[in-house]
């Protein structure tokens, strides 16, 4: 079968199957989004390179959790007859303080610009509201390449204030909430609002929220009126409902750039989450090296020389070089059958390691993180 044949078959059933799903004809809808993924599923297997692969992938995904929902929507309305009520399945998640990583700021090794700036736009205002009679942001933008620490300042944050934290990821919104999108987003503010009515600071984490604004290929509609929301949401935040609790937005994104200028003047602050400097990066392996050294014996380490070697390296790409170290010890020592505090961790054990591994950030990129915090970036302390 034709790589043609297969995609434009897939994508004929894809339409059908929306269609259905919009007319409220689930049974076909599940039927028709069932052979769209066929389609798509042969065609990976045959072409899994083809540029179009990655589209189909998400298709896939997309429709299989839509699927889901369907099937679960019409069990229970075959079980519940009388009651056409169907909760929306959520597409966020609450973290109460216990129920994630428990790592604070002190456990982030530098980014001491961005924690000062989150100190003041969220943490000190959680501590003392009465000081802020001219109020205080509500939502904040963490932007930067990727694998630098967005999303563990997220979870940090909301540590140093015993935050709850409620995790969104558009992806998933999108994909499962289709159709229902926008009720959904009215839900998610609602359960934060009734989260911090106990008097407890809530913080919903929009992870990647660039896919808020990805182009679907075949929009079912919902995702426009989803996004208008979301905004509504969000100045609802400086009104009255949320002027006694603590609700924050706080966004994460390595592509600012692809943000509606709706959305990015929302975002009250939005601040510049770098790349690790050679500085950073040589305190970076000393963090993650000492954890080592809890097990096997470190050498006299160059550190200058590592941080050298890995410019535009990210602070994800770093742990990953210092556990790859640790697989490779652990592979010896097993094989040769030597106690661990015979091998002595040695500079080259890294550098070998470094060698392979690709920096992940692109230093073209940084040129454009730079232009973009020149124009939308906010004061504080840059
Ligand atoms: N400042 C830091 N100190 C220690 N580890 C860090 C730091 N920044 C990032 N990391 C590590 O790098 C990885 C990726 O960080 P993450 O927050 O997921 O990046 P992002 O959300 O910006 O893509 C995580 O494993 C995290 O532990
Ligand atoms: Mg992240």
């Amino acid at each position: 079968m034709s790589m043609q044949y297969l995609a434009d078959k897939g994508m004929e059933y894809a339409q059908r199957a929306i269609t259905a799903d919009r007319g409220g004809d689930y049974e076909n809808a599940i039927k028709y989004y069932k052979i769209a993924i066929e389609f798509f599923t042969k065609y990976l297997t045959l072409y899994p390179d083809s540029p179009l692969s990655d589209l189909y992938r998400e298709l896939i995904s997309k429709y299989k959790s839509r699927v889901k929902i369907l099937e679960n929507k019409m069990e229970s309305s075959n079980r519940i007859q009388d009651s056409q009520i169907q909760e929306p399945e959520n597409a966020f998640e609450v973290l109460y303080p216990g129920k994630r990583p428990s790592r604070k700021f002190s456990d982030l090794v530098d980014l001491e610009e961005v924690k000062r700036a989150l100190k003041r736009a969220i943490i000190y205002p959680v501590i003392n509201p009465s000081l802020y009679p001219l109020g205080w942001p509500r939502a904040v933008l963490l932007f930067g390449p990727p694998g630098c620490g967005k999303t563990e300042l997220a979870i940090a944050l909301s540590n140093e204030i015993n935050a709850t934290l409620i995790h969104v990821t558009p992806a998933t919104v999108m994909s499962k909430w289709l159709g229902d999108a926008e009720k959904n987003v009215k839900k998610l503010f609602e359960t934060a609002r009734k989260l911090s009515s106990t008097g407890t600071p809530v913080i919903i984490f929009i992870d990647e929220v660039d896919g808020l604004f990805q182009q679907y290929s075949a929009e079912v509609g919902g995702e426009k009126r989803a996004r208008n929301q979301f905004l509504i949401e969000m100045d609802g935040l400086s009104g009255k409902e949320y002027s006694n609790v603590h609700v924050f937005v706080i966004g994460a994104t390595n592509k600012p750039w692809a943000l509606d200028i709706g959305f990015i003047r929302r975002f009250e602050r939005r601040i510049f989450v770098p790349a690790p400097s050679k500085e950073v990066r040589k305190m970076l392996f000393e963090h993650y090296i000492s954890k080592l050294a809890k097990t096997y014996k470190i050498g006299n380490l160059n550190y200058d020389l590592l941080a050298d070697l890995t410019e535009n390296y990210s602070s994800a790409d770093i742990v990953a070089i210092v556990k790859e170290v640790q697989s490779n010890i652990v592979e010896e020592i097993s094989e040769k059958k030597i106690n661990p505090q015979e091998r002595v961790i040695s500079t080259e054990d890294f550098v070998n390691v470094i060698k392979k591994h690709k920096p992940s950030i692109d230093s073209s990129l940084l040129e454009a993180y730079k232009e973009w915090s020149k124009q939308y970036g906010t004061l504080d302390v840059f």
